[in-house]
């Protein structure tokens, strides 16, 4: 299952006064297991792309197309039941929308709304509740005394339960403290690594980006403006602060440093083993 824009345009409230033009001809593909990380500023159309991947919203004009299905402007849509079980979209603060008395029936309710037996969805309910690292007895606990790290885990499961290809996740650290950060983010990348899940993850932090994602896009004003590995895409440094965009912290680091040595940047360290990595070359060439 790959995810496929084709000159994606989409103008909000189109021959109206309040007409806003969101995104710009968007071309890209994301490949069936890959990590893909979306950035921007705020505004810069990252909720609105996302939106497309799953046909909540429609483009005003281009295709998107999922495996061999496509969501366009002008359609019926016949499709989008079977995209919206293979796309997983998560919004930002997925806690606020649970609503069942037990986690269990927050999580079959997904499942059995597409038709899939109160036996199976309760089978897998028992799965994905250990997939986001929590324990099979809290199935029948209300999901609303849990820590806000919890619910939006428990909210994740309801998602993974409609077994879907390609996880879509609009910034889910936002508001976690450092632990539920970490925690959350390992679970989307054991995710995408032993389950084999797509993931495509909109975050303003750019050491989530540098750590977990394989594919960068960055996004300017609704425009794909840069879009390749951490490495190549964090040594457009010009480019990102038009773009509002700020470099992983050892980057900056980095940068510092070797503006104090007087040194020219080469190979940037992303990640704080990687910035340690460069150090220790550094000072072992001056040997
Ligand atoms: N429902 C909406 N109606 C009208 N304009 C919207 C709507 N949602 C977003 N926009 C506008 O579209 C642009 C992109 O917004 P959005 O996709 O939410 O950006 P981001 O997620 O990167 O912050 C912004 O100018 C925003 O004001
Ligand atoms: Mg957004």
């Amino acid at each position: 299952m790959q995810i496929k824009f084709e000159s994606v345009n989409h103008i909000y409230n189109a021959n109206t006064p309040m007409e806003r033009r969101a995104l710009y001809n968007i071309e890209f593909d994301v490949p069936k297991g890959q990590f893909l990380a979306i950035i921007g500023h705020t505004g810069s159309g990252k909720s609105t792309l996302i939106q497309h991947m799953n046909g909540l919203l429609k483009p005003s004009s281009g295709n998107i197309k999922v495996g061999d299905k496509v969501i366009k402007s002008d359609d019926k849509n016949r499709d989008l039941r079977e995209i919206r079980q293979h796309v997983g979209l998560v919004f930002q603060f997925p806690e606020y929308q649970l609503f069942e008395e037990t986690i269990e029936r927050d999580i079959i309710f997904g499942p059995m709304n597409y038709g899939v037996s109160e036996e199976e969805a309760i089978r897998r309910a028992h799965d994905v509740i250990q997939m986001v690292g929590l324990d099979i007895e809290m199935l029948g606990r209300s999901p609303f005394n849990l820590s806000g790290g919890q619910m939006r885990r428990v909210a994740i499961a309801g998602i993974l339960a409609m077994d879907p290809d390609i996880l879509v996740l609009d910034e889910p650290t936002a508001g976690l403290d450092p632990r539920g950060q970490f925690e959350i983010m390992e679970m989307f990348y054991k995710l995408n690594k032993e389950y084999g899940k797509t993931i495509v993850l909109v975050t303003h932090d750019m050491d989530l980006v540098a750590k977990y994602a394989e594919e960068v896009i960055v996004m300017n004003k609704g425009v794909l403006t840069i879009k390749g590995t951490p490495k190549n895409v964090f040594k457009q440094v010009d480019l990102l602060r038009t773009c509002g965009i700020t470099l992983p912290i050892p980057s900056q680091n980095y940068y510092k440093l070797l503006e104090r040595l007087n040194v020219d940047v080469d190979n940037l360290p992303l990640t704080e083993e990687e910035f340690i990595g460069q150090v220790e070359s550094l000072l072992g060439g001056g040997e």
